[in-house]
């Protein structure tokens, strides 16, 4: 299963066509828009958020509300596109009054107009901006319909925003969604999201804005998905590269990540234990679900790092791309915070490669007869 978007920011609509979907997964628009208005919720962010309800439209491969085996193809209109037809006119000339001649530092506006011998940021920015990430989570929609038939759950919440912080340890894969849901800053801790909104209100005030880190789980994973045997199959190396794949992802840790470097390994691996109905079975989850590049039947515990949103409202130096004076940095509606909705983004992200890994070993095409292998399976390694 793979996918590929299209869209601006500010453009028409934006696109995602997910290849590689089997037949017969039951498809129910309101997930998918349950999804999207999840990625779209949370203290912090912009004003955008509040102009758009974005909803998929489903165009291709799902009929009686059951994909059949064709491409899926989805479409998020933007809802702000008519007061954007001047400026991202698909026809027509230039029009230098709305160029953007100030790139933004940590985006992606200085790099992008240097490669694509551009003379307007918003050529870049209108692709490199998250809106795009909208399309992702409309793809992880299908990807979570399918997980679902094989009893995975893919879930997600915030661990800390700025310098305010969840109390560890916790049991990441034992949280409770409710809660998580619950709250604006999708974290599980009453407390700690009162300290969060806080952290958000003072870098708001301050013209300022905040990463964070979060947990994406995924439960119910059978052993054995992805691979030790070719470097391009290990599970960790594909999953890493689609969490990567977000913007402001900046760093990722599986299970106890980075703290495991500084323990010995009788405190770090994860002894193996059996019982009749269960079968092989781990007492502590120290890896977060993946040994030698594979599942191991424990939870997946992924920890991602989110940098601050680059767009400042008390904005950093830049310099003019025409006159090479130093100025002011451009301001682009913007979001303070964006942590609570990177976690939606990456449970979309994971669960389209854990899709994947599931059709490579049990099947590809009927979701019927790959549920058949998947029990098959289950059954094999219990005994
Ligand atoms: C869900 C989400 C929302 C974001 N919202 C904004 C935003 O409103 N303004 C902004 O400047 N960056 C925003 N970003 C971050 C930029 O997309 C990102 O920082 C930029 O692409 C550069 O990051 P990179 O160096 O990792 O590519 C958002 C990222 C995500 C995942």
């Amino acid at each position: 299963m793979r996918y590929t978007t299209s869209g601006e920011s500010h453009g028409r609509v934006l696109t995602a066509i997910v290849t590689g979907v089997p037949a017969g997964i039951p498809v129910d628009q309101s997930a998918i828009d349950s999804d999207l208005a999840r990625r779209q919720v949370g203290y912090g962010r912009g004003g955008r958020m509040r102009i758009e309800t974005d909803t998929a439209s489903i165009l291709s491969g799902v009929r009686f509300s059951r994909t059949i085996g064709s491409p899926v193809a989805l479409a998020i209109s933007n809802r702000d596109w008519d007061n954007w037809t001047d400026v991202m006119s698909v026809q027509g000339e230039p029009i230098d009054s709305v160029r953007v001649t100030a790139p933004r530092p940590g985006h992606a506006d200085l790099a992008g107009v240097l490669k694509t011998c551009s003379n307007d940021v918003r050529d870049v920015l209108e692709r490199a901006s998250a809106r795009e990430t909208a399309a992702r989570v409309a793809a992880g929609a299908i990807a979570k319909a399918f997980l679902r038939q094989v009893d995975v759950e893919v879930g997600s919440f915030v661990f800390s925003i700025g310098g305010a912080a969840m109390d560890t340890p916790l049991d990441a894969s034992e949280v409770d969604p409710s809660l998580v849901e619950a709250s604006d800053v999708r974290c599980p801790d009453a407390e700690a999201s009162v300290r969060m909104r806080a952290a958000i209100d003072a870098a708001h005030t301050d013209g300022e804005s905040l990463g964070g880190l979060f947990y994406v789980t995924a439960t119910g994973l059978v052993p054995g998905l992805g691979g030790y045997a070719e470097a391009a199959s290990r599970l960790d190396a594909r999953l890493a590269a689609a969490a990567m794949s977000i913007p402001a992802i900046k760093g990722l840790e599986f299970g106890d990540g980075f703290a495991a470097a500084k323990r010995p390994g009788s405190q770090v691996h994860d002894a193996i234990a059996h019982d009749g109905p269960r079968g092989f079975y781990r007492k502590t989850n120290h890896a977060g679900g993946l040994e030698g590049g594979m599942t191991n039947g424990e939870p997946l515990i992924m920890r991602l790092a989110m940098k601050p949103i680059p767009t400042l409202m008390r904005p950093l130096a830049s310099v003019d791309l025409d006159s090479h004076e130093v100025i002011d940095a451009s301001k682009e509606r913007s979001d303070v915070c964006a942590v609570p909705a990177a976690a939606v983004v990456a449970e979309a992200e994971v669960a389209l490669v854990l899709a994947d890994s599931y059709l490579q070993k049990f099947g590809c095409d009927c979701v019927e007869d790959i549920v058949t292998a998947l029990r098959a399976y289950e059954s094999r390694i219990r005994s």
